[in-house]
């Protein structure tokens, strides 16, 4: 009987989505009738805290649990019910211009006997994935990310749980802001991407909503709030999107201390603008940054089933030995596209046809020829 040994790690930020994803990986890999199918005993090990685990492992004792787990079935039976990530993860960069570290990750890839590699993260955990599949390694990708902006796959773990936790927290602020007449600034995550700023906008009803893809006008937002207000309105809801900006404006920084892939942590437009409200449209006003809250909790239905279906489709192609892949969904079906596809710059908002630009809100419709 030939050995196959998996390895899975998981990189960049957490969120829900990705335990379900590494336990159905595993648990078709790990199936009885695929080893007696192909005459091979497969092996997963998962690797902590994503590309750190490879960069940092002692070669003198490879398999050191600070590093490698291996995984069996038993070990992975509840981990769809859980957020974050089991395995752990990290930003480290192997390919970090300041400190290259590749070649040490691709050295340590051989050391474990690893014949394929299913990395789960964002464009940042899958450009490294991409670049080690260009120098030789059995990579597959599995997307993930709150911010939903990897083009090629309409869906990436994560997003459904944290857009039900946006919806939850507007539900909440409205009684107050019901109650004492105000306006409510609700910050969201979103670098570059605004759909979550825009879809969690749309799931709960949010009068205003800012994104990155469309500089937003101060006076637009008050005149709207006023208008609002006149036709009898108490209170209103206003998301925005951690990278949304005022026209002629920069991003809002929040520490200005790059991390390995060359990022600073964005934050304080939802303050910028509340503030701008109170002193603009004279009305009271608070803002509140969900920040991580979206990251974290138990995955929703939505991702515990996208998790599976993702985590059986990696551990397909891995078996399939068809390499190089992001497993993706598109037009109701899971399927895989290169890893180059999937990081050719990130996905937007499309402000024509998706985004009202008078109003700042969600805007769709059947799409006519012409119109
Ligand atoms: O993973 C994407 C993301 O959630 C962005 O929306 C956000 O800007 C960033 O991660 C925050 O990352 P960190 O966990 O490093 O603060």
């Amino acid at each position: 009987m030939e050995r196959y040994k998996i390895g899975i790690l998981t990189g960049g930020g957490d969120c829900a989505g990705i335990n379900p994803a590494v336990k159905w990986a595993v648990k078709t890999a790990l199936d009885t009738r695929l080893a007696a199918e192909r005459n091979t005993r497969y092996e997963v090990v998962g690797i902590r805290n994503g590309w750190e685990g490879l960069m940092s492992m002692d070669p003198a004792n490879p398999s050191d649990p600070t590093h490698v787990l291996p995984l069996s079935e038993e070990l992975v039976r509840t981990w769809d019910r859980y957020g974050g990530t089991n395995l752990g993860t990290s930003r480290a960069n192997p390919y970090n211009p300041r400190n290259d570290v590749s070649k040490t990750v691709l050295k340590n890839i051989e050391l474990l006997e690893l014949d394929a590699l299913i990395a789960i993260g964002g464009d940042d955990t899958l450009g490294v994935a991409s670049k080690l599949a260009g120098e030789g390694a059995s990579v597959v990708g599995i997307p993930k990310t709150i911010d939903k902006d990897l083009p090629g796959t309409e869906y990436t773990l994560g997003f459904e749980t944290a857009m039900n936790v946006v919806v939850e927290c507007v539900d909440r602020l409205r009684t107050t802001a019901g109650s004492h007449r105000r306006v409510f600034v609700v910050e969201t995550m979103g670098r570059h991407a605004g759909w979550l700023a825009l879809e969690g906008g749309e799931s709960s009803g949010a009068y205003i909503i800012l994104i990155p893809e469309y500089d937003f006008s101060m006076e637009r937002v008050n005149e709207l709030l006023l208008g609002g207000r006149k036709s009898g309105a108490r209170y209103e809801i206003v998301i925005v999107a951690e990278g949304a900006k005022p026209a002629g404006g920069v991003e809002f920084v929040s520490d200005d201390r790059p991390d390995s892939f060359g990022h600073r942590a964005l934050g304080g437009v939802g303050e910028f603008v509340a503030r701008a409200i109170r002193e603009g449209a004279g009305l009271e006003t608070r803002s509140m940054v969900l920040s991580h809250l979206q990251r974290g909790g138990v995955p929703c239905a939505y991702d515990r089933r996208m998790g599976r279906y993702f985590g059986i489709a990696a551990a397909d192609l891995v078996v399939a030995k068809d390499f190089g892949k992001m497993v993706a969904y598109r037009d109701g079906r899971i399927t895989a596209i290169p890893l180059e596809e999937a990081l050719a710059g990130p996905h937007l908002v499309d402000v024509e046809t998706e985004y009202d630009t008078s109003r700042y809100n969600g805007r769709r419709t059947i799409l006519r020829h012409g119109a």
